[in-house]
């Protein structure tokens, strides 16, 4: 196991009725001016919004609202956000949605604090030194955003899909309440699902030895998400399913099993280029990215890939050699993706064989993943794998 610091300091109000207590979380973090931040009307159709807004007005909280955040957010609603939390000298930014909206949050809540463009942080210009607190009312269990110290935000001046790590990205709070996750179509539910297997998954499979804890977790939240993932998909109302992957998105990302390990992170790079080109889905990406990243790399280590196989897919190793097993682990979860109505190839997915060259130069640094690392032309190999089903 590697060294490590670990400071995950988010209160998380978990529950039935959670969003209630909204405003009284933002006082509790030093709030008394919100900009709250949504998407594209989810949480206004569901009323998520009035009751968060009537929270805030108990507690005497004041607010303003910046609506309309897309999914793969952009970075013209994060200068707006900037321009209203300086306008209005607010002093708590406060998402209500998914990772999209949280994202948007936390890219506002730096750059209120900084005079020159937020974008510097993310081209590695700058690094953030001061950021608003924020909290957020989580409405779908998949980018973990409401644990983890990332955001990714997409510069809509040549597509560039980038993220940002600092601990200044860590929510206060978070309020969870599973219920709030019912009204999720059942397309983004999956994407979901695919994105915290993967935030679990780009860690999983390290170089790193003796990691045999982090092994284990991995593979119980793996094995949870996975006996979860149909029930809540045949029941949207079915609380223990949806209680149990809401959690387990969080613990997924905010990295209690990436601790003391080299991570990868191949997967997420490669579906972020798709993502800034064709605007899929995070999810959707993921989804035929990652089992082909698994056909390209797994002879490099063979053992941990049987090992996920038979942990995780319940593979029997009866009778196999260690790469028929290891074989069988990547099927299991290609047609797990399937079951879920995951896209398979990449054309599913949006993306155009023909932009395989260009999608491989994209990639941030012209290199990506530790597992193995990888170069353009790996990366393409990749890319042409996920061309077949
Ligand atoms: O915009 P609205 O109308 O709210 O609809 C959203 C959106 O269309 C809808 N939705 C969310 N909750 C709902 C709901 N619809 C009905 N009922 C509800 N309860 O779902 C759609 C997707 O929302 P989005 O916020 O985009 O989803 P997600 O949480 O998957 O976030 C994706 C973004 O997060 C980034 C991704 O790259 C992508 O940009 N990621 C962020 C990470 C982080 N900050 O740690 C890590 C991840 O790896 C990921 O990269
Ligand atoms: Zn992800």
């Amino acid at each position: 196991m590697l060294n490590f610091e670990f400071c995950a300091p988010t209160k998380f109000v978990f529950g039935r009725d959670a969003q209630e207590k909204t405003g009284a979380l933002v006082r509790e973090f030093g709030g008394s001016r919100a900009l709250i931040v949504y998407g594209g009307g989810s949480v206004v159709r569901s009323g998520l919004l009035s009751q968060v807004m009537a929270s805030l007005d108990a507690a005497g909280v004041a607010h303003m609202e910046l609506g309309g955040v897309k999914p793969n957010p952009r970075s013209d609603l994060v200068y707006e956000g900037i321009r209203l939390c300086k306008a209005h000298a607010l002093d708590f930014v406060l998402p209500v949605g998914g990772g999209s909206a949280i994202d948007t949050a936390k890219a506002i809540a730096d750059g209120a604090c900084y005079d020159g463009d937020f974008w510097d942080f993310y081209c590695g210009k700058a690094a953030v030194t001061r950021a608003l607190p924020h909290g957020c009312v989580l409405t779908i269990p998949a980018a973990g955003s409401e644990g983890s110290t990332s955001a990714v935000i997409t510069k809509i001046e040549g597509n560039l899909k980038r993220g940002l790590n600092t601990d200044f990205h860590r929510p206060r709070f978070a309020v969870m309440n599973p219920e709030l996750t019912f009204t999720l179509p059942r397309y983004q539910l999956a994407c979901g699902i695919t994105d915290m297997m993967a935030h679990i998954m780009e860690r999983y499979f390290t170089n790193t030895r003796d990691v045999a804890l982090t092994d284990r977790l991995a593979e119980a939240l793996l094995q949870s998400i996975i006996e979860a993932a149909p029930v809540a998909m045949a029941d949207s109302a079915d609380y223990a399913a949806h209680a149990t992957l809401m959690w387990a998105g969080m613990l997924a990302h905010n990295n209690s099993v990436g601790v003391g390990r080299e991570q990868d992170w191949a997967s997420h790079q490669i579906g972020h280029e798709l993502s800034a080109r064709y605007d899929t889905a995070h999810g959707a990406a993921l989804a035929v990215v990652f089992p082909a990243w698994m056909q390209y790399v797994y002879r490099h280590d063979v053992a941990r890939f049987a090992q996920f196989a038979t942990r995780v897919w319940g593979v029997d190793a009866a009778g196999k050699a260690q790469e028929e097993t290891a074989l069988s682990g990547i099927a299991a979860y290609r047609a797990f993706l399937a079951s879920i109505g995951m896209p398979q190839t990449l054309e599913e997915a949006g993306g155009k064989p023909e932009d395989i060259p260009a999608l491989a130069a994209s990639v941030v640094n012209g290199r990506t993943g530790h597992f193995v690392e990888l170069l353009p032309p790996q990366i393409e190999e990749i890319l042409r794998i996920a061309c077949k089903a």
